[in-house]
């Protein structure tokens, strides 16, 4: 092809050509459409614009700045801001409010219940659960059989002191070692396991002499803590044996064991390891998960 040659006219159109021909096909030499031209301008005055007031090019210590000094932290410190400014709104009136206010208000409980899920994912789920739901020597929370009590003021003082904790104010729960300390001989052990296996059993028409002779040894070692029918002692923290709930076993074996040997339970006090709000919450999450019960100012029952 040779440049020299004038500008060809093609012959349909009768437009000048670009002297540019492949095969056969020739490229006209029509002007950019007016309209395409001013969107083109437009957006170089736009880029330029932009290049001005956001940071834009690439500089040895990281990019000019732009007049209006736009960067993603100051979006983000922005909503930080705003998140902070609308969790102040309760964290002010959360802080003020007593348990049963909370309660009472929908708004502060809801507050409370998400912040108290978080601080026990993060505080309580390694020993119970993340359900809550615990697991053998740890109790389930979900449930309404407490061990302590399912009050607002009660779970609250729980969390404070915790149980067997080492704490001044710790609550305290001892189930005597009845066959390694030679309290009871292993044949009373075996009655009073026979006993307590059935203590849930609706029908007894089939009661063994063990279990008479277990009520016996019942009566007299046991009933003090767990009271005359198995219903426990919520002053003590002795857990109901009436019913299908066991913190440590309900089979015989496990039974035994428990009488035989005892156990401690330790639950850590969480007084000045978590701030008096975040306790507070925690109180509200642990009374929202069920199993609780009315509630009446701290009495004794
Ligand atoms: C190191 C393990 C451990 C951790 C961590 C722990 N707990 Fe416990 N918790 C226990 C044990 C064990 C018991 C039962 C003690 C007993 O046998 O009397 C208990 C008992 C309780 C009770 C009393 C239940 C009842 O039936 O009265 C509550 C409420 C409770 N825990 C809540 C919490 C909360 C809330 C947290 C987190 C702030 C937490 N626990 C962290 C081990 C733990
Ligand atoms: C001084 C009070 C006290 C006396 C007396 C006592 N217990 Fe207990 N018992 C407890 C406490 C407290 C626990 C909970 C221990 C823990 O988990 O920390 C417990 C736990 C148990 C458990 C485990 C319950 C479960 O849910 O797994 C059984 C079973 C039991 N006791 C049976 C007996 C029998 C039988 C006797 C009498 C021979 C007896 N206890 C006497 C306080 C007592």
């Amino acid at each position: 092809m040779s440049g020299q040659e004038l500008p060809e006219k093609d012959d349909i159109t009768g437009v000048e050509t670009t002297g540019h021909e492949w095969d056969g096909l020739k490229e006209l030499n029509n002007p950019a459409p007016r309209w395409w031209l001013w969107v083109f301008l437009v957006t170089v005055i736009w880029s330029v614009g932009y290049w001005v007031v956001y940071p834009a090019w690439p500089t040895f210590s990281g990019a000019t700045e732009g007049t209006w000094k736009w960067t993603q932290y100051g979006e983000l410190k922005e909503a930080q801001q705003e998140i902070h400014q609308r969790r102040a709104k309760y964290q002010d009136r959360f802080h003020q409010a007593a348990l049963a206010d909370i309660l009472a208000d929908a708004e502060l409980y809801e507050f409370a219940r998400v912040g108290g899920a978080a601080a026990f994912k993060e505080n309580c789920a390694a020993c119970h659960g993340t359900g809550a739901a615990g697991g053998r020597g740890y109790p389930n929370l979900n449930d309404d059989d407490w061990l302590w009590h399912g009050k607002l003021d009660e779970i609250h003082e729980t969390l404070r002191v915790g149980i067997n904790s080492g704490h001044d104010e710790s609550r305290i729960s001892q189930m005597p070692a009845f066959g390694r300390d030679g309290l009871l001989t292993r044949a009373q052990i075996g009655d009073v396991t026979e006993y307590v296996h059935q203590l849930h059993l609706a029908d007894k028409a089939n009661a063994t002499p063990a279990y008479t002779r277990g009520q016996q040894v019942y009566t007299e070692n046991c009933a003090a803590c767990h009271g005359a029918d198995g219903e426990g002692d919520r002053t003590l923290g002795a857990p109901r044996l009436n019913d299908e709930v066991w913190l440590w076993g309900g089979d015989k074996k496990s039974i035994h064991n428990t009488v035989t040997n005892a156990h401690v339970g330790v639950m850590p006090a969480w007084e000045g390891r978590l701030s008096p709000d975040t306790l507070k919450a925690l109180t509200i999450y642990i009374h929202s998960l069920g199993g609780t019960e009315p509630d009446v100012p701290m009495q004794n029952e």
